[in-house]
């Protein structure tokens, strides 16, 4: 499998496991099987509330001398209630203990938005503080320590705009790494994959498959169906592989690290399976024309009456 490489020579394979909406009871058996069956890279995230349970799993593939902790690319994620320098390493601190793991590979601050540190889901304005009263620029000084401290070993954001990413690389001691943003043939993000291809990030894809499985709250009536595409089902019969895994290879191909999440065994096997397959220029090409700039997670979820956050302000987008 192909790996990005870090400023400290770490190397991250490209294709990774996703976490997110995996629930409790199944991602244990499904990090256990991803593992056993290859997979060395999983993305966490306090927030997502399953990091006792991964953590669960990675000691016992650890102890029972399946793969080696250095084998393996841990990254989590800093949740929105745990913003300013001083709160970052404690919360670290949190899910090393969960994940049962004495460091990480990589610490994201999850989103650019700021809740209050008592507030877990924001629901109301109060809840929230705003970039100007908790700078990410502060936020960042807390994960510049916990580099320090070998608490993770490298760091970086997630759903950052080229515009906060521009603010932060002027400040930042040590450089973000990477970029975690929502990236799949509907939503392409050629902007953000060049402006971090030029400046020395790596950029993570989430949500690859259209994350079906999100919850209903995040799910509009006329969303168009990523795995039901007629154009990517025409290219995948091709080449005899399935919708998701000419999704996966595409991304990959593109220098994009990619975490398709998965509790099926078999789908586990096929999407790791993709990181192996290349598609043709013209696949690619295809690939590339069916942009139409449509998020699936449009953060539409910060925005409350009287709040500081807005759909626009977050992707610094008109
Ligand atoms: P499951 O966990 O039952 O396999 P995303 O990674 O974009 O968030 O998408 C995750 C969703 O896609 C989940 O519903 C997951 O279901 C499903 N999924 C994962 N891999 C595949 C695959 N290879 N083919 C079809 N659906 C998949």
């Amino acid at each position: 499998m192909n790996r990005l490489k870090y400023k400290n020579n770490d190397e991250m394979p490209i294709l990774g496991l996703g976490t997110w909406k995996s629930a409790a009871g199944e991602v244990y058996v499904a990090v256990k099987e991803a593992i056993k069956i290859g997979y060395r890279h999983i993305d966490c995230a306090a927030i997502y509330g399953n990091e006792k349970e991964i953590g669960q799993a990675l000691s016992e593939v650890l102890s029972e001398g399946i793969v080696k902790r250095e084998e393996l690319w841990i990254t989590s994620k800093l949740w929105n209630n745990a913003h300013g320098k001083a709160n970052v390493v404690p919360a670290l601190k949190q899910t090393l203990a969960d994940l049962q793991l004495d460091y990480l590979d990589l610490y994201l601050i999850h989103w650019p938005v700021a809740f209050k540190p008592d507030v877990v889901g924001a629901t109301k304005a109060d809840d929230y503080l705003s970039l100007e009263e908790q700078p990410v620029a502060d936020t960042w000084l807390g994960m510049e320590e916990a580099v320090k401290l070998g608490l993770s070993k490298n760091i970086g954001v997630s759903n950052f705009s080229v515009t906060k990413l521009k603010a932060l690389m002027e400040v930042a001691t040590i450089k973000p790494e990477l970029n975690q943003v929502e990236l799949h043939p509907y939503f392409q993000q050629n902007e953000l994959v060049k402006y971090c291809q030029d400046n020395g990030i790596h950029v993570m894809a989430y949500s690859p498959l259209g994350s079906s499985d999100r919850p209903a709250g995040l799910k509009k009536e006329d969303e168009p169906i990523l795995l039901e595409d007629k154009a990517i089902e025409a290219i995948a019969k091709k080449k005899g592989i399935s919708i998701a895994q000419t999704i996966l290879a595409w991304i990959a191909q593109r220098n994009v690290s990619v975490i398709p999440k998965s509790v099926n065994p078999a789908r586990l096997k096929q999407n790791l399976e993709a990181a192996e397959i290349a598609l043709t220029k013209e696949e690619m090409e295809q690939m590339a024309a069916l942009n139409i700039n449509r998020r699936y997670v449009d953060g539409k979820f910060w925005e409350v009456p009287g709040g500081p956050y807005t759909i626009a302000s977050v992707w610094d987008e008109e």
